[in-house]
């Protein structure tokens, strides 16, 4: 069996994102994520552990984990790259991307040898205003082309700093991870929160002096 990293820090951790939830059960999707944040992967210690604390039995974690694709079943890399798949993001050059980025790394829905990417195909991320789009440790990076992709994982690879087109400064699928099951890193406010085309309704509004009508009190 794999060697896991869970110590008492982890799992007093566990507890506290149970304490959020007025059922344990709730508080399982945040729970794998923290797993996730300190193995690389969902574990079979972590399973066991949340099982535990939870009350439930290990196959019905491993239910929920299964289900979701955000969570692993062989370690990820450091950093997860999301290329999107669906239609609009495909026709407008996803696909070309995905194939870029595969043959370049040498691996296709799976995990560089050096434990550096985990490449996946990922179904719509609600920014098809900006297609074709790529998601690093699911952070956006909007209107991709082959020379940003090419781009992008250079710097990566390099440990330059990489900011997405949304959002804060990239660090790394765990990190983002230890995010994803609460424990929050401070960067809310870091970068631009919503993108030009997404704010292009709000502009000729606010240009032809419109506003939203008021509704009436029942
Ligand atoms: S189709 Fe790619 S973000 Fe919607």
């Amino acid at each position: 069996m794999a060697q896991s990293n869970i110590d008492e820090k982890t799992i007093e951790e566990l507890k506290q994102i149970m304490a959020r939830y007025p059922q344990p059960r709730s508080a399982l999707m945040p729970m794998l994520h923290l797993v996730q944040s300190v193995d690389g992967v969902v574990s079979q210690r972590g399973i066991e552990v949340i099982a535990e604390l939870v009350g439930i039995t290990e196959a019905q974690v491993q239910g929920v984990s299964t289900f979701y694709t955000q969570y692993l079943k062989h370690p990820g890399g450091k950093h997860h790259i999301g290329v999107c798949s669906t239609s609009l993001c495909a026709v407008m050059g996803g696909d070309a991307l995905y194939d870029r980025i595969s043959k370049r790394l040498g691996v296709d829905e799976g995990t560089t040898e050096d434990g550096m990417f985990t490449l996946e195909r990922v179904e719509c991320n609600a920014a098809c205003d900006f297609a074709p789009v790529i998601m690093v440790n699911w952070e956006f990076m909007d209107n991709m082309t082959p020379e940003k992709a090419d781009k992008l994982l250079d710097d990566l690879e390099a440990g330059r700093p990489v900011k997405p087109t949304r959002g804060a400064t990239i660090t790394s699928w765990r990190d983002n991870e230890r995010l994803l099951a609460g424990f929050y890193d401070g960067k809310a406010d870091e970068g631009v929160s919503a993108g030009e085309a997404s704010l292009a309704g709000v502009e000729i509004a606010r240009e032809n002096n419109w506003s939203a009508p008021k509704g009436e009190a029942k």
